[in-house]
């Protein structure tokens, strides 16, 4: 597996309490935007985010974004 998987043309606009979360990047996981381990011996890992205080948040869905482990509006270009 060389691309990511696109999950969603869109991103997961999510409002997130301050903490630290991992990001799906492989686009395998069942419980997107977040990993769950599915990326297992693919050539993928999961990004890790810090979240310092409550606001709303723009999880990458499409996996194809320059800036991860937010939207950057590539999926657009999709
Ligand atoms: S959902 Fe991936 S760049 Fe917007």
């Amino acid at each position: 597996m060389s691309e990511t998987n696109i999950v969603q043309k869109k991103p997961y606009v999510m409002e997130m309490e301050p903490g630290e979360y991992w990001w799906c990047q492989c686009g395998l996981s069942a419980e997107q935007p977040f990993c769950d381990g599915s990326h297992k011996g693919t050539d993928f890992a999961p990004v890790k985010a810090g979240i310092a205080e409550k606001k709303t948040v723009a999880w990458c869905g499409c996996k194809r974004t320059g800036k991860p482990p937010f939207c950057d509006g590539t999926h657009s270009s999709l």
